[in-house]
């Protein structure tokens, strides 16, 4: 017996408790060479027993979220515990964009565990890629604000480049390791972003999955840059990575700097409003229940090595988005200070290099996996309002401390 099957017939004979005892007290093997007691195990022998388990055991029933307690990420875990059967390991490092006040309600799920960490500790993820044994890797961590790159693109470069980079190189190690049938299940899918892609003029036709990526801000080439290492890890070593590019999501959880929940917050306590230059910056906006919904629909059946873009197939200028929502709260709020809301609309200097306008086709998607959002933009767009509106304790939870210095940084000198 060499040292391997020794290691997995242990490991298999004392399940988990084998990955907690690094010394050849433990470890003794039939047929191995005599150690002293105590003595610590050569630095490569947790790694052959590691591999050596998870060849003999396979994978788990068992998913691994990082970037869970972020806003696409939390609504992820929230609607995969309601509707699939998995369990949940979340890795999130808890930047100041990771709340999780957004998981309290299964925080104690028998299904649901998490795991402080930084995607880029590679150690910590191998450790639990080798003892928690995933049958997939759903990466939401990033970096996720582009005003914040502008200002220090340096996080952007570590977490979405580097950490991305880090998380491949140990999936890849975990899934060479696995047994052939394992090797075939197992799925990495890596989401990114439409801001990869550029900006588009007026009348060009929307991205799809062969535009050529043009990323303009620090956030859009490290997100560009993380999906050229997945795409390459799929061409070089097969690992099984699947791509998704959505454009701009809105709902619950969301940090509120971003434009939604900023413009509800700052409206219903009677702030200005501020919108960016003319107001007329496209996005395509998606639910983010949609989003989660299209994540789940390419973990299950798409095809690997392929991208899928998703949006939500409505194109709005940020000024009609800021006018929609002040609408819904002179319908909500009659009572504020300022009403009509939109009276409070500030227009503030421009972001440096700010794209013109993003939309999506995603006819991919549609055709070969079904997939269609189900909310319409005025349906996730009073449920969102509401949702704010409705949950006070949460945005003062996050509207403390560092966030007011963001703030105060951000729009000192422009407001
Ligand atoms: N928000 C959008 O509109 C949108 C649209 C398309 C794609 N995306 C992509 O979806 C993903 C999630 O976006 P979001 O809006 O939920 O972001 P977010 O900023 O709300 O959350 C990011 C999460 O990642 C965690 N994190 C950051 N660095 C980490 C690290 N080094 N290790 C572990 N965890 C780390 C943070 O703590 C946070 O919980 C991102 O990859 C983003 O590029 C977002």
């Amino acid at each position: 017996m060499d040292l391997a099957e020794y290691a997995a017939s242990t490991v298999i004979r004392r399940g988990r408790a084998a990955f907690s005892a690094p010394r050849y007290s433990v470890w003794k093997a039939p047929g191995l060479s005599p150690v002293p007691p105590h003595t610590t195990l050569p630095s490569n022998f947790i790694r052959i027993v590691h591999a050596a388990a998870a060849a003999a055991l396979g994978m788990e029933d068992l998913i691994l979220i990082t970037g869970g307690a972020g806003f696409i990420g939390s609504n992820f875990i929230l609607q995969w515990m309601a509707e699939e059967k998995f369990r949940v390991l979340n890795l999130d490092k808890l930047t100041y964009a990771g709340n999780l006040h957004n998981l309290q309600s299964v925080e104690s799920h028998p299904r649901y565990r998490f795991q402080q960490g930084d995607i880029g500790d590679r150690d910590l993820v191998r450790t639990l890629l080798e003892r928690e044994r995933p049958r997939a890797i759903v990466h939401f961590a990033a970096e996720s604000h582009v005003d914040r790159s502008i200002h220090g693109p340096d996080d952007f470069i570590r977490t979405n480049v580097n950490g991305t980079f880090s998380l491949l190189e140990e999936a890849r190690a975990y899934w060479s390791d696995l047994p052939e049938k394992d090797r075939q299940a197992f799925r990495f899918v890596h989401v990114s972003t439409d801001e990869v892609y550029g900006s588009l003029g007026p009348n060009d036709p929307a991205f799809c999955e062969t535009t050529s990526y043009a990323p303009n801000s620090p956030y859009s080439a490290s997100k560009a840059a993380s999906d050229h290492l997945v795409r390459a890890y799929h061409h070089t070593y097969k690992l099984p990575v699947l791509t998704t590019n959505c454009s701009n999501n809105y709902g619950p959880y969301q940090f509120p700097e971003k434009l939604i929940p900023l413009m509800i917050l700052n409206a219903s306590q009677g702030k200005p409003l501020p919108v960016y230059g003319d107001g007329q910056n496209v996005r395509d906006w998606l639910y983010v229940a949609d989003h989660c919904r299209a994540i789940r629909t390419v973990l299950a059946a798409g095809r690997t090595g392929e991208t899928y873009c998703i949006g939500g197939i409505k194109e709005m200028p940020n000024l009609e988005i800021v006018e929609t929502l002040c609408q819904l709260l002179d319908e909500l709020r009659p009572d504020d200070s300022v009403v009509p809301h939109k009276n409070l609309v500030t227009f503030v200097k421009d972001r440096p290099g700010h794209d013109r306008r993003y939309a999506m086709d995603t006819r991919k998607i549609a055709r070969e996996l079904n997939w269609h959002p189900v909310e319409t933009f005025e349906t996730g767009i009073r449920k969102t309002v509401r949702w704010y509106l409705e949950h006070e304790n949460w945005v003062q939870g996050v509207t403390s401390g560092s966030y007011r210095q963001w703030m105060a940084k951000q729009y000192a000198t422009e407001l």
